[in-house]
């Protein structure tokens, strides 16, 4: 066994916040925690690469679309809206689209592969759509990408797959011209859409494959970078036993569920500061995310 739940917080002579996280390390590097790390991760993973999250007030996504004159802000990722006026959200997917605007894995990310190369982690579950987990190292087999991704797209009125690379072109066009959007959708008989999950559309069947095979396993379940308010993601972490010890690492506290450690502030100063506990640091800046 490793150090129980009361021994990682109850550690004298240290601050608060170092004792919750060196008694994390601990726990990591004891026996129980192989291939038992399930990682969940929302969009606070990525604002240190440059991309906005949803719903922090003021730089979150949906308190920047005043130029689409939506709806509501999610109706940029609703299906009847997209059916209505597609334009909208074919031109933020020029801002989505993985590679496009050449945004870089952050230490977060790093740190998740590096957790795999440990043999630690079992799964991360991402609700991002920006491709970083994988740029970081992270093998596709080790990743459930819940809400989709920009790797494959359908004709949402005949269900045909289309080449992704052929509407990642006409997403750059734009509406006109033989290799536009509006021309796509001639060609396929409807509108094209990566195979991003839009309000209202089912999640992959991986999700609930995993799901059902990774929690009775997991032991560590870390949480990153998400207000955990989209469902039926946000439903993960009731999925965890009761032994497993249930970690946050966010800005804020995530009112829907009771941790056992909540590490509030950056995700990636926490983790740094994890790395260095857990002495991977050399590992970390060979993956070029520590210095
Ligand atoms: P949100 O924007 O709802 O939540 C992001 C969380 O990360 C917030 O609690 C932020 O405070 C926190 N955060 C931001 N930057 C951080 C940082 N550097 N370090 C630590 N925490 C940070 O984003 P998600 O929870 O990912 O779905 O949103 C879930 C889903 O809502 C998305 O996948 C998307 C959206 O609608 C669909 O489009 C289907």
């Amino acid at each position: 066994m490793g150090p129980s739940l009361a021994r990682v917080l109850a550690q004298d002579f240290l601050p608060l916040k170092s004792r919750c996280v060196k008694g994390l390390a601990e726990w990591i590097l004891s026996s129980p925690c192989r291939r038992n790390i399930v990682v969940l991760t929302g969009a606070g993973a990525s604002t240190s690469a440059g991309i906005p999250d949803f719903r922090s007030p003021g730089t979150g996504l949906y308190d920047n679309l005043q130029k689409y004159d939506l709806p509501t802000p999610q109706s940029i990722f609703s299906l009847d809206y997209f059916r209505k006026a597609p334009e909208a959200f074919y031109e933020l997917a020029r801002d989505l689209w993985p590679g496009l605007q050449g945004y870089k894995p952050t230490l977060t990310h790093r740190f998740i592969s590096l957790l795999d190369k440990k043999g630690r982690l079992l799964r991360c579950f991402t609700q991002n759509i920006d491709g970083l987990e994988r740029l970081a190292g992270l093998p596709s087999e080790r990743l459930v990408a819940a809400h989709g991704s920009f790797d494959t797209a359908t004709c949402i009125r005949t269900g045909r797959r289309v080449p992704a690379e052929e509407l990642r072109q006409a997403v750059l066009v734009g509406k006109e011209g033989p290799q536009g959007w509006q021309a796509l959708r001639e060609k396929y008989g409807g509108l094209v859409k990566p195979d991003i999950v839009f309000f209202g559309e089912d999640l992959p069947a991986a999700f609930f494959t995993h799901r059902r095979q990774d929690f009775s396993k997991c032991q560590l379940l870390v949480v990153i970078g998400t207000s955990l308010s989209v469902y039926p993601f946000a439903s993960l972490p009731h999925e965890a036993p009761g032994s497993c010890l249930k970690v946050l690492i966010n800005r804020e506290d995530v009112l829907d569920f009771s941790f056992d450690v909540s590490l509030l502030g950056d995700c990636d100063e926490h983790v740094q500061e994890l790395v260095s506990h857990l002495g991977w640091q050399e590992e970390m800046s060979e993956l070029g995310g520590a210095d």
